[in-house]
């Protein structure tokens, strides 16, 4: 643990975690619960939802994680929202910033803050169905594979280098419901495990293409 900002040394500097939510949460909680069993080496030092409704703050608070709440209506426009958002993260030394369900579009300013350390979990194989509802969009198109990725955020949605995709199939059986359901084990899954390939370090950026050493 990092008692004050001052204490930061190079490597917990490295690893420290800000998680942005507008909902359940089941993401961060997959984060949490992979910190705890000390299967990713980071921590979450902050919490940050955009509706004061968001069950998620419930599951950070019970894990004693620091929570702050920035309704986006109470900014006069997306750039002074963003700005806020990143004085937030700045001022606990936030390096690594983990988008888990966060219903927002990011403006190029908050990107350009934390280049190429803003990380986003999608319930689709991109560049496959990005936008909403990526779940509903596969099952709909009647794909007969569907998954999902974690990649690098960039200022167009849904369309960063990719570090990680896992593959579920659909069944002729599955509904909506259900496709979302095994999508979102595998969300749980890669998540933690791509935070750890970002925080070890060693991979580069090629053109679209997230490679590792
Ligand atoms: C997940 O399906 C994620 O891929 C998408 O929004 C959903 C968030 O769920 N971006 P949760 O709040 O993490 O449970």
């Amino acid at each position: 643990m990092v008692a004050n900002e001052k204490d930061v040394t190079y490597d917990d500097a490295g690893r420290r975690l800000g998680v942005l939510i507008s909902g359940r949460g089941s993401n961060l909680q997959a984060i949490i619960d992979a910190v705890t069993d000390k299967r990713l080496d980071a921590t979450i030092v902050v919490v940050i939802a955009n509706k004061a409704g968001a069950g998620g703050l419930d599951r950070a608070r019970a894990a004693g994680i620091e929570t702050v709440v920035l309704e986006h209506a109470s900014y006069a426009s997306r750039e002074a929202y963003d700005a806020e958002l990143v004085a937030e993260l700045r001022r606990r030394a936030v390096s690594l910033v983990c988008l888990a369900g966060f219903m927002r579009l990011l403006s190029a300013t908050f990107v350009r803050a934390f280049p190429d350390r803003i990380l986003n979990v999608h319930p689709s194989l991109l560049p496959a169905f990005p936008g909403l509802d990526g779940q509903g969009q596969a099952w709909r198109h009647g794909v007969k594979v569907a998954g999902a990725t974690v990649h690098i955020v960039t200022p167009e949605l849904d369309a960063g280098p990719i570090i990680v995709q896992a593959v579920v199939a659909v069944e002729e059986g599955d509904t909506e419901d259900s496709l979302a359901a095994k999508i979102l084990v595998q969300e749980h899954r890669i998540y933690p495990e791509a935070i750890g390939i970002v925080l070890n370090g060693g991979w580069r950026i090629d053109g679209r293409r997230f490679l590792r050493r």
